[in-house]
């Protein structure tokens, strides 16, 4: 459930038509629904009740500062993958005991940061950097936190692209070579082991591979057990799918008891990661149409927001429902619903059923608010679109669009140019 509803064919945000907020703050921007968010985070939060647990917002779904802290008030961690994530999270205010670092690819000063700050845990995910954080580490007068993510080689039945948990991806260290990390880590001076971890993937929509994946952790765990090292964290990571079109992913009450019944027996500490359940029917992007046109072989509708503002269509092929913001017109048309950039993968939907909408009307792409803003770009010198929160009858500008000296903010033309 969000609060995304009709009123007399209004579409509304909670108790402010979208209208009146388009009309206010221009086209294209994301709009966000404050009870929406809390409301889900609260949701999941609660499904894993009665265990001892951190549910830590993946920051990379949607990372504006008001968002992050709305999970702060209500309890959260963070999840982050980078210096600008941790910066952003200790910006809004997450405790750094309360935020934990993956990602194949950490730079050292990254690293010293993270160190700096004293966050939960590494998610340690090759050698190589297991060895960089210990020395790191050494040299700072610090000892680093780590957990090792496990690459469990289940499939978690997603876009390839987004599948993490293969051991075809980059991403982890495979079971047999864990088993060597921890040896390791277990012998470095500077790295205390406090943790074990896996991320399987994202929009998965069945319980069975959180399962086939926490199996083979636990088994790891044994093994773990028997080198004397005691292992407090359990991290689960995120991948929880949501609706974007007919899919139905367990409910998170179904995927917490999935994953809780596993842990039956254990004392372990559970961290979450979830990401697109909080925060992708939260959002949506407003649009409008600012022409249309009939081709030969196809209808379209150009839209002022484009591939640089939502990527996921173009990306991995991602269906997002579109609404027209004024409904009640029930002639329906088969168009593509296409940006003003000059591609051809530039699209919203491809022969999408939607109302005959006209020039200067409103659209609503549903299921914006993961892998929305946070992915949107400046390609073709397009300003970054404004981002907004609403609460009940309120509405608040968290993003302030981008104007024309920002995009080039940072450039400079070298003197010898100029001559
Ligand atoms: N933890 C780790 C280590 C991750 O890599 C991710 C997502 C998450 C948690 C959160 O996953 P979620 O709960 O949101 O599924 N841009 C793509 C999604 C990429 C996900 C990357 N990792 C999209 O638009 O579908």
């Amino acid at each position: 459930m969000h609060h995304f509803e009709y009123r007399d064919h209004e579409l509304y945000c909670e108790n402010i038509p979208v209208r009146t907020i388009a009309e206010k703050v221009g086209t294209p921007f994301f709009l966000y629904s404050h009870a929406t968010l809390k409301r889900h985070f609260l949701i999941f939060d609660k499904a894993f009740e009665g265990l001892k647990r951190l549910v830590c917002f993946s920051a990379k779904a949607n990372s504006n500062l008001a968002i992050l802290k709305l999970f702060v008030n209500l309890g959260g961690g963070l999840d982050i993958v980078s210096g600008g994530e941790l910066y952003r999270g200790l910006k809004a205010g997450f405790l750094p005991k309360t935020i934990v670092y993956s990602g194949v690819g950490k730079r050292v000063d990254e690293i010293d940061y993270a160190l700096n700050t004293g966050i939960l845990m590494f998610n340690v995910e090759s050698l190589e950097e297991l060895k960089l954080i210990d020395k790191r580490a050494g040299l700072l007068k610090k000892k680093a936190p780590v957990a090792v993510r496990v690459n469990p080689d289940v499939d978690p039945k997603t876009h390839p692209y987004i599948s993490t948990g293969l051991k075809k991806n980059k991403f982890g260290i495979d079971t047999a070579s864990a088993l060597k990390g921890y040896q390791m880590a277990n012998e470095l001076e500077n790295v205390e082991i406090i943790g074990i971890d896996c991320h399987i993937g994202s929009q998965i929509t069945d319980a069975k591979p959180f399962q086939e994946a926490l199996a083979s952790l636990k088994s790891l765990l044994n093994e773990i057990k028997k080198m004397g090292i005691d292992i407090r964290y359990l991290d689960m990571g995120g991948g929880l799918g949501i609706t974007y079109d007919d899919e139905s992913p367990p409910h998170p009450r179904e995927y917490a008891k999935a994953i809780v019944e596993s842990l039956k027996g254990t004392d372990l500490h559970l961290i979450l990661e979830p990401g697109r359940v909080i925060v992708g029917n939260a959002g949506i992007l407003v649009t409008r149409v600012l022409f249309r046109k009939s081709g030969p072989t196809k209808e379209f509708v150009i839209a002022d927001a484009g591939m640089n503002d939502l990527m996921r269509p173009t990306l991995y092929n991602a269906f997002h429902a579109i609404k027209a913001v004024s409904a009640g017109n029930d002639r329906m048309i088969t168009a593509d619903i296409v940006g003003p950039i000059c591609e051809t993968s530039d699209f919203l939907a491809i022969d999408r059923n939607i109302p005959d909408v006209k020039q200067g009307d409103l659209l609503a792409v549903m299921s914006a608010g993961a892998y929305g803003f946070v992915m949107s770009s400046n390609y073709c010198s397009r300003p970054k679109v404004a981002e907004v929160m609403v609460n009940d009858d309120q509405f608040y500008i968290i993003k302030k669009r981008q104007e024309y000296e920002d995009l080039v903010a940072g450039e400079s033309i070298p003197t010898f140019l100029n001559s």
